[in-house]
């Protein structure tokens, strides 16, 4: 989508992220938007003014005064000037300023008078993100309609690994371009999606459970969000930072729990999304004590667990569409269909195990999407709040939506 018209405030903050502004001014640019840059005064010593007023073809702004001029950069008519304030990377201090009305420089002065909807892209390291302090002021954000533009995981500046990383920039247009298409092609419907991983108790301190991050779950629920829906999430155990507010959430750990959770509410749906990785089984008792190891092996025995997608696909309406997920090692295709067949789904989307850029944890997929009719659809390797909006341009074209 073109942001031709579009004119974005980008605040730019003391980050080692600060490099990707330059990139992210360019995609902005091109795509067609106007890009007035702020820079905080610790940017500084991250990335150059004159690369991003070149690359945005603008005098960048910093100070509340203008060189040697007596003329003020007034921070009230930019903050009316914009259509959308986003600052990327912002760090954890200015989060922090704008969490609590500071006003010392001239990007907090804009944020305050700032009318426009805002985004922010945080960006620090592993621990300073999951401080309860930064947390707090994230929330406080989100809480004044602030929109989060999550950190994505993988490699930090420090060596450490883990979520921090500003999200790249393609991801942040997208996000963009989605805000502004306005699209409500939704609007109305009510979506169960089940997500995340499921944990199944062994004893009191331990359970067995699998690598689902819940990440394509989430980009689902956004881009559902997004597009005008109602959304009731019921979640495994996660770790992502997400806004339960923004849905009709339900936290869940076993199968069973997912199961009774997920049916209680399936009447009311429009469409539900099987996203979840369910553990098939479960151990056949849970010890009221922690297993102690007293012998050189140990012999659980695990039983079936509830299936949630082909129990609820028994009960599905002929105006209810269900979305099914496959993951498979060997003979894909051919299992995937078994899998929508057998669990009544209108389309099941299969997540390829083979493909660099594909699978648990990662911020990307690739998917091949099957519906009932035969009709098949596949992506690219590209982000997954994209390949969700792929997923719901494949939902509208399932006969009972049509
Ligand atoms: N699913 C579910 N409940 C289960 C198992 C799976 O709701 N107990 C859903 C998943 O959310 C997914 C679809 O069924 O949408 C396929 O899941 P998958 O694990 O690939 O299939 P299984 O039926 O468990 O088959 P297998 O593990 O043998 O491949």
């Amino acid at each position: 989508m073109s942001l031709k018209g579009k004119k974005i405030i980008l605040g730019v903050t003391g980050s080692i992220a600060a490099y990707k502004s330059a990139l992210l001014t360019r995609i902005l640019v091109k795509a067609g938007a106007e890009v007035q840059i702020i820079m905080s005064a610790s940017a500084f010593d991250f990335i150059t003014p004159l690369t991003l007023a070149t690359l945005s073809k603008r005098p960048v702004l910093s100070q509340f005064q203008k060189d040697d001029t007596g003329v003020w950069n007034n921070h009230v008519e930019l903050g009316l000037w914009a259509d959308l304030f986003l600052v990327a990377p912002i760090s954890a201090n200015t989060l922090a300023k704008f969490a609590n009305g500071l006003c010392d420089n001239l990007l907090t002065a804009t944020y305050l008078s700032a009318r426009c909807p805002v985004m922010i892209a945080p960006a620090m390291d592993l621990d300073m993100y999951q401080h309860p302090s930064v947390l707090a002021n994230i929330h406080k954000l989100e809480s004044f309609g602030n929109i989060l533009l999550d950190a994505e995981s993988g490699e930090l500046a420090s060596g450490l690994s883990g979520q921090g990383r500003m999200m790249e920039p393609e991801n942040i247009l997208a996000r963009i371009q989605e805000f502004f298409s306005g699209k409500s092609d939704f609007q109305g419907k009510k979506v169960l999606i089940t997500m995340g991983p499921t944990q199944e108790a062994l004893d009191p301190v331990r359970y067995i459970s699998n690598h689902s991050s819940g990440k394509m779950g989430l980009a689902l629920a956004h881009a559902f969000k997004g597009r005008g829906a109602e959304v009731y999430i019921v979640s495994g155990p996660i770790s992502l930072t997400v806004n339960r507010c923004d849905f009709h959430w339900q936290d869940v750990k076993s199968a069973k729990e997912m199961y009774e959770k997920s049916l209680s509410i399936h009447r009311e749906m429009d469409i539900c999304v099987f996203a979840a990785a369910v553990a098939d089984y479960g151990p056949a008792e849970v010890a009221p004590e922690k297993i102690k190891k007293n012998e050189t092996s140990l012999v659980i025995n695990l039983v079936k667990n509830v299936d949630i997608a082909a129990s609820l696909g028994e009960k599905k309406r002929a105006d209810q569409i269900h979305v099914g997920f496959a993951l498979e090692t060997e003979n894909e295709v051919d299992n995937a269909k078994k899998k929508l067949a057998k669990k009544n789904f209108d389309i099941i989307v299969l997540n390829s195990m083979k493909e660099s850029g594909a699978g648990f944890q990662l911020d990307t997929n690739k998917v091949r999407v099957f519906h009932a009719s035969g009709l098949m659809v596949e992506s690219k390797v590209a982000p997954k709040n994209q390949i969700a909006n792929l997923i719901l341009d494949q939902i509208k074209n399932i006969p009972v939506w049509v």
